[in-house]
């Protein structure tokens, strides 16, 4: 069968390890040799630190960085280069709009969200809503997903912040954004976006989604590991509260007081990861010069392709026959996931598996945990081959048990 997306020479993982099978691009996602070389191209030629120094080097560094802000804002179409701020990743950035929103809520203000989230997404509004004694409230799941109803169920006057996920981890479903913000706002209500599985599988506009706040990682969408980007509305930028203090987020200090630049730079502080920011520039544009359209049509065929396959196969459990992002979330008969994975890793297919730090959905599933195999834009038909054959073979290992 053709593949067409013919990436895998651009993985050195894979290049370098032939036999591995991986499905576990939902934790993070391989990184192609642009990016790699990005980053070493800051490190051999430019390496040095970022807005501070004043001599050409830092200035080629300062550049280089600052550049991928500017393809940031248009990647996401942000209407402001300032309404992107650099973070360490996507649960970096959901605790910073949740512990610097807070001084703005007040006791009984309700925040809404729903049993897809993941831990970085709803854990920092449990922490806020213990310190302001707010309540938070679930939109109600319909066959494991939330559905609008759900949410102009639970969405009234009261509600402050609607915090929800665009793609569910574990799921992988897509949830209606805009009709959430919609209806959010017809409340005057805020809303942040976990767009952590989200970004590397479907084109983002900001302005069309009109979402308040936005968070993602750079490591789910071929960038590297601790970078990622929130995007906020620039008058809520400007409200919003730094929780770090330091470097060179400041505007002037004296003995007992400071003040901070504007958003973005207030909620940067100490030396970034620069080669990360700098070298992000490169998945973006790995990502673009393939099409979210071309990735959406090659992930939906190599999903449809293992659903079939799995069809009928006798202990098998699969919980999201309807996923719509290449996340299979499944169990083999009543083993615990941890002990199936062992014949997954013996096979070298690499897999999720556990809780996948979204315990509400699990438990919602009644369930310790899944194995997830999650499929992007280097997998083939003969990963899916394989990675069938072990769930068939697992089956019948574990029938014994
Ligand atoms: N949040 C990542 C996952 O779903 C790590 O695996």
């Amino acid at each position: 069968m053709k593949d067409i997306l013919n990436v895998r020479k651009d993985f050195p993982v894979l290049v370098n390890n032939p036999n591995v099978v991986y499905l576990d691009s939902a934790a993070t996602s391989l990184k192609p040799y642009s990016v790699i070389n990005k980053m070493n191209e800051y490190y051999c030629n430019y390496g040095v630190n970022v807005n501070r120094g004043v001599y050409k080097l830092s200035y080629i560094a300062t550049e280089n960085y600052e550049k991928t802000r500017i393809k940031c804002q248009e990647f996401l179409n942000a209407k402001y280069m300032e309404e992107i701020v650099y973070t360490k990743g996507a649960s970096n950035g959901l605790n910073m709009i949740a512990l610097g929103y807070m001084d703005y809520l007040n006791e009984g203000d309700e925040i809404v969200s729903c049993e897809l989230e993941h831990h970085s997404s709803i854990l920092p509004w449990q922490e806020v809503a213990k310190k302001k004694n707010l309540k938070l409230r679930y939109a109600k799941l319909i066959n494991n997903k939330p559905t609008l109803d759900s949410f102009k169920e639970v969405i009234n006057e009261k509600t402050k912040v609607v915090v929800v996920t665009y793609v569910s981890n574990v799921m992988g479903y897509i949830l209606p954004i805009k009709d959430i913000v919609k209806l959010a706002h017809q409340y005057h209500a805020v809303v942040v976006v976990d767009a952590a599985q989200a970004v590397p599988h479907l084109k983002i506009d900001v302005q069309d989604l009109d979402c308040d706040f936005l968070a993602f990682s750079a490591h789910k969408m071929l960038g590297p590991t601790g970078f990622g980007i929130l995007y906020g509305k620039k008058h809520l930028l400007n409200k919003l509260k730094p929780i770090e203090f330091g470097g060179d987020m400041i505007d002037e200090v004296e003995l007992y007081d400071n003040t901070t630049k504007d958003a973005p730079y207030k909620f940067e502080t100490g030396t970034p990861p620069i080669a990360e920011a700098i070298s992000f520039i490169e998945a973006i544009n790995y990502l673009e010069n393939i099409g979210y359209d071309k990735i959406h049509d090659h992930i939906e065929d190599l999903t449809k392709y293992a659903l079939k396959k799995l069809e009928g196969i006798e202990g098998l459990h699969i919980y999201n026959k309807d996923t719509d992002t290449g996340i299979i979330t499944f169990n083999i008969r009543d083993v615990h996931p941890h002990d199936a994975s062992t014949i997954f890793d013996e096979r070298d297919i690499c897999l999720r598996a556990g809780h996948h730090c979204a315990q509400l959905i699990t438990h919602h599933l009644g369930v310790v945990g899944t194995l997830r195999c999650s499929i992007y834009i280097y997998n083939n038909h003969e990963d899916i081959d394989k990675f069938v054959q072990a769930v068939k073979d697992a089956c019948e290992y574990f029938k014994e048990w």
